[in-house]
């Protein structure tokens, strides 16, 4: 996904001017004509760079800049003004703007700025654990995971199935000041309420039938390190109270006890579900979503970074190679091509489970497309699944975006059909004649 930017100015000739400059540089663009605009946008979230003027009708661009510092939010601003001074610029760069520029300034410069602090944004690859990624839709994560895992608080992790989260949370916990000490998963979904609580928070002996000796439970297991809650969603309410209880307090009692034993761990919490939308249904307790939801870290579905799927898919592959001990297989490109368009429903782990099986199934060297089941080759509709079209606020390119439809589509045909254009133009369709203007206009066989 691209870069979004923010553009804060009063001036709607300016702002237009902006966002015609960074639309032409391929970076998606809000406005705001306010501060008070602009903290609303800010608060929505995602944006990776903010330009900000400084004399705003209703106040000072700087308060934004200091605020939204202070306010945890790691994005960068960009200072622009026209009544300025070097004390001023100074004050914006001590605020914490990452730039500024004195209006007017040559858009060629303001360019080359932008685009220096967006790359300086993007993060290292692969700098954690193993978690692979680079695609942009994952900097918002992964600029704040060095920042995160060395804080201590409480983080809320969101996704779907199979994104990432608990490799995420282990991510965090390995680069923490906690590393040396456990990092103890429990499936909040896993187990009905009493025996959830004594698993969470141990018992004493004779506590109930069968409890016939004292039993620690995670939480104290995961003293000194981390304790990840899985599926949190799933927490009955009777439990979410004495979760709660114990977050508050940091202190745990175990069942059939009454001494209370302080516990020093980290909390990461995980769930696929929308729990705001249990917030207003009654099945999750405010007061412990704002416990949890400190940092909020929302991974991405693999369908909207595809970038990594490349990689991702020969990880798995060389992993099970290695597992099996066999050579590492090459995936081949009409495989790849495969992968990349899938929309992934079951997301990372759906890519591993086909890898690994590919790999068991295929006898040569190559994964090839006999490898793969059908049911990824016959996707019917691979845009069912995607959101339903929606306009984007700032507007976009439809024509590119038909075109890009189109090619997405004809490309598939084409995979289907082993190239035979004729029956490709035939299952889109299309007549010979236009399918062959387009496979040529785009490029889609080999000169
Ligand atoms: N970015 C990644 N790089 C490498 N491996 C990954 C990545 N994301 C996920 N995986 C692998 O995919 C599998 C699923 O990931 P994980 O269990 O962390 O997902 P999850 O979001 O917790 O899923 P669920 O909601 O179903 O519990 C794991 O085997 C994990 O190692
Ligand atoms: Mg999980």
């Amino acid at each position: 996904m691209a870069p979004r930017i923010l553009v804060v100015d009063d001036e709607a000739a300016m702002r237009e001017l902006l966002r015609i400059v960074l639309e032409a540089e391929g970076y998606r663009v809000a406005e705001a004509g306010t501060l008070a605009e602009a903290q609303a946008a800010l608060a929505r979230g995602g944006f990776d760079l903010v330009v900000c003027d400084i004399f705003l009708p209703d106040g000072n661009g700087l308060e934004l800049v200091r605020s939204t510092r202070v306010g945890g939010l790691d994005v960068p601003f960009l200072v622009i003004t026209a009544h300025t001074t070097p004390a001023q610029a100074i004050t914006a760069l001590r605020e914490g703007a990452v730039d500024y520029l004195s209006k007017p300034f040559d858009m060629e410069v303001f360019k080359g700025v932008v685009a220096k602090h967006l790359a300086v944004h993007a993060p290292e690859p692969a700098a954690f654990f193993d978690f692979i990624g680079q695609a942009p839709s994952l900097w918002p994560i992964l600029q704040r995971l060095p920042q995160i895992a060395r804080s201590d608080a409480t983080v809320l992790i969101t996704g779907e199935s199979g994104t990432g989260k608990e490799l995420l949370a282990r991510a965090i916990h390995a680069a923490s000041p906690r590393a040396a000490g456990l990092f103890v998963p429990v499936n909040c979904g896993a187990l009905p309420e009493p025996l959830l609580e004594s698993e969470l928070f141990g018992h004493a002996r004779g506590a109930f039938t069968g409890a016939i000796r004292d039993k620690r439970g995670l939480f104290l297991e995961a003293h000194g390190g981390t304790l990840f809650l899985d599926e949190v969603a799933e927490l009955p309410l009777a439990m979410q109270v004495k979760l709660l209880r114990a977050l508050q307090e940091r202190k745990i009692r175990p069942v059939g006890d009454n001494r209370e034993i302080e516990v020093d761990v980290r909390i990461i919490a995980a769930t696929n579900r929308n729990l705001e939308q249990l917030l207003r249904v009654g099945k999750f307790r405010e007061d412990l979503f704002y416990r949890l939801n400190v940092i909020h870290l929302h991974v991405p579905p693999l369908r909207e970074r595809r970038e990594d799927i490349p990689e991702l898919a020969r990880h798995f592959v060389s992993r099970a190679c290695g597992r099996l001990q066999v050579p590492i297989k090459q995936i081949h490109r009409d495989v790849m091509a495969v992968l990349e368009s899938y929309h992934w429903p079951g997301n990372v782990r759906e890519l591993e489970n086909i890898m690994e099986r590919a790999v068991a199934l295929e006898p040569s060297a190559v994964i090839t497309l006999s490898s793969l089941p059908l049911s990824l080759l016959g996707e019917a509709q691979p845009l069912a699944a995607s959101p339903p079209v929606r306009l984007p606020e700032s507007g976009f390119d439809v024509e590119a975006h038909i075109h890009e439809l189109r090619r997405e589509y004809m490309r598939q045909a084409l995979l289907r059909t082993g190239g035979v254009q004729k029956s490709a133009a035939r299952l889109l369709r299309m007549s010979y004649r236009a399918f062959r203007y387009h496979v040529k206009k785009y490029k889609l066989v080999e000169e």
